[in-house]
């Protein structure tokens, strides 16, 4: 993990409220894997008060980028970066999406904004895994262009592609896969999370999930982001021992 200032190098509206900025951050593009996020300072002012955390969306020799979605005032300022600027990074932060499994097919599951790992995953895996990627968002406006492969698109409005939710159609479409070696990576909301969860364990497929929940510190001193354990009485904390968890780690 280190502190980087970087400059930025992009800021592009890729979707509807989203964004792709990348900043020039070698010792950070250095050491990150797939499903690990940053802490991004907003600010040089006391507002906003606490780092905001961004999955790294893709890594391009020494720049890193992020997929960001406007919820609150620090993204908002964010949104209105421009290139050039400097912005103070901390990361690369938690634990990765493992890809040294036993897996020909790799089936990724994005919910909305929980596009944003998946670039860099897509690139890190190896040339003969099989890619399926399902992106599912509220309407047609909502999805997110963000460069996967095989992408088959559900819409609860059914504006585009399947009428429905993202796991629904993940279940439809369960024949095509050729090898029995499958493994989903999956990223969005916590009710699309939980489905996911019933779908795999159901088809006893293996899943990794990349988790949100609210952060103040990052580094796992606060408690601030702690989830229910499945596996325990216990919590986790989703910037130390996840943002990446095995599905059947956690109580969604
Ligand atoms: C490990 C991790 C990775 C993330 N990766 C991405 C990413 O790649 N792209 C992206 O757009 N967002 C990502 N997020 C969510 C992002 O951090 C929040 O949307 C952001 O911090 C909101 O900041 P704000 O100042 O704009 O909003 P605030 O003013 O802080 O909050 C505005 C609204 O957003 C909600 N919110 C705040 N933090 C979160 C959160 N962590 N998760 C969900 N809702 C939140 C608040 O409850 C509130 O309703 C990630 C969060 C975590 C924990
Ligand atoms: S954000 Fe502080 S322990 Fe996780």
């Amino acid at each position: 993990m280190t502190i980087e200032t970087g400059k930025i190098v992009e800021n592009t509206t890729v979707g509807k409220n989203v964004f792709r900025l990348t900043i020039e951050l070698p010792d950070i593009a250095a050491n990150a894997v797939p499903g690990q996020f940053c802490e991004i300072k907003i600010n040089d002012t006391v507002y906003p008060l606490l780092r905001r955390p961004f999955s790294v969306s893709d890594v391009e020799g020494s720049f890193v980028s992020f997929l960001i979605e406007v919820k609150g005032a620090g993204t908002e300022m964010l949104a209105r970066k421009k290139v050039g600027e400097e912005l103070n990074v901390i990361g690369p932060l938690g634990r990765g999406f493992n890809i040294e499994d036993d897996f020909e097919t790799a089936v990724i599951v994005a919910g909305g904004i929980g596009v944003a790992p998946f670039p860099f995953l897509l690139k890190s895996l190896s040339a003969s895994v099989e890619v399926f990627s399902y992106v599912g968002a509220r309407t047609k406006a909502q999805i997110i262009n963000s460069e996967l492969e095989n992408i088959s698109i559900a819409t609860d409005d059914g504006s585009s592609g399947f009428h429905g939710n993202v796991v629904e159609l993940l279940a439809n479409n369960i024949e095509r896969f050729n090898s029995s070696k499958i493994k989903i990576f999956g990223c969005g909301p916590i009710p699309m999370l939980a489905a996911l969860k019933k779908f795999s364990l159901q088809n006893d497929i293996n899943c990794e999930v990349s988790a949100e929940s609210n952060m103040a510190c990052g580094i796992g001193l606060c408690q601030g982001c702690a989830i229910k354990s499945a596996e325990s009485e216990g919590y986790l904390l989703v910037c130390k021992d996840g943002p990446v968890f095995n599905i059947k780690e956690v109580d969604f």
